[in-house]
């Protein structure tokens, strides 16, 4: 697994993480577990969650109980929650489910009805505490990253998580080069279009499918490894059961040429800026 500089933070993350939205949707927490684990096994130690994510957060406590210094552990705050006092709570309701004393980084999930004044200093009280190592945010375009910067000066933000797959490539217009020149990991999310990934018998499936075979490699695993082409980014595919957690984390080493790149970014063109930055 290749590891990389997390945005101005000291810590090294994975490339490939794991997402834990919907994890526990098959009403199989075990199962759960045992991918989150074996993922971890395998070099994934970047886990995603939110309080937003029901009982995810239990789910990502039991899986890392006995093995916390190994992870980066990466959860959220609900905009409606995200006042100066409610982050805070939010937070220790968050560790609390993780059963967990800190977060490594704490993002707000998307903008919402309060000042982001307020959410920072709350982010930035959790962290003189220790509750939290870093902070960062969700779903912010560039009018929205200026502003957080203006606010907390430079450094502060260690990342921007949002929505990335070969088939949503709006990022790459502004929100990536801004986070690129200041120094801000980028964490695409959604990595196979929460479950759209093109299918063999498309264009783009098939110019997946020849790149995985000259490389004994799969389709997903050569679309993770393109969406971590750039030294800023990271991936965090969501996996539920423990073979496709395998196969995610065997995008971990995976090198594609140029040529490669260049045939998936014909096959998937990244379209017109959109007025809006996408979101799921
Ligand atoms: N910040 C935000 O606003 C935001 C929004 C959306 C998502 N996220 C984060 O990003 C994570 C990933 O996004 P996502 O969960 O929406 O979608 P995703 O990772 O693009 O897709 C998840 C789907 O892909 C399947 N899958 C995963 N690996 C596979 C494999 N190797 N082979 C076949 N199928 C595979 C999963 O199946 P199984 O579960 O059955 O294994 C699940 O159905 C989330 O879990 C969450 O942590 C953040």
């Amino acid at each position: 697994m290749e590891f990389r500089r997390f945005g101005p933070t000291k810590r090294q993350v994975p490339v490939i993480g794991q997402g834990t939205w919907y994890i526990d949707n098959g009403g199989d927490p075990a199962t759960a577990i045992a991918a989150l684990q074996l993922g971890l096994d395998l070099g994934m130690t970047h886990i995603d969650t939110a309080e937003m994510y029901g009982a995810a957060e239990q789910i990502v406590g039991a899986a890392i109980a006995g093995r916390r210094d190994e992870v980066f552990l990466v959860s959220k705050v609900l905009p409606e929650n995200a006042s100066r006092k409610g982050t805070i709570a939010a937070c220790e309701r968050s560790l609390a489910r993780l059963n967990t004393d800190w977060l490594d980084c704490y993002l707000l999930h998307w903008r919402g009805k309060y000042p982001l004044e307020d959410t920072f200093e709350a982010f930035e009280q959790l962290q003189l505490q220790g509750k939290i190592l870093s902070w960062g945010v969700s779903n912010f375009d560039v009018s929205d990253l200026e502003e957080a910067w203006e606010i907390a000066g430079a450094g502060r933000l260690v990342c921007n998580q949002v929505l990335y797959h070969l088939q949503e490539r709006a990022i790459e217009h502004a929100v990536l080069p801004w986070c690129e020149e200041n120094g801000v990991a980028v964490v695409g999310y959604a990595p196979f279009g929460h479950g759209k990934f093109p299918g063999p018998r498309t264009h783009g499936g098939r110019v997946l499918q020849e790149i995985a075979a000259a490389h004994d490699a799969t389709p997903r695993q050569v679309a993770l490894r393109f969406l971590v082409r750039r030294p800023s980014l990271f991936t965090i595919p969501k996996a539920s059961k423990p073979e496709h957690a395998a196969e995610n984390a065997g995008a971990g080493d995976l090198r594609l040429t140029a040529a490669e790149i260049a045939l998936i970014d014909e096959a998937f063109p990244r379209g017109p800026r959109p007025r809006e930055l996408p979101m799921i």
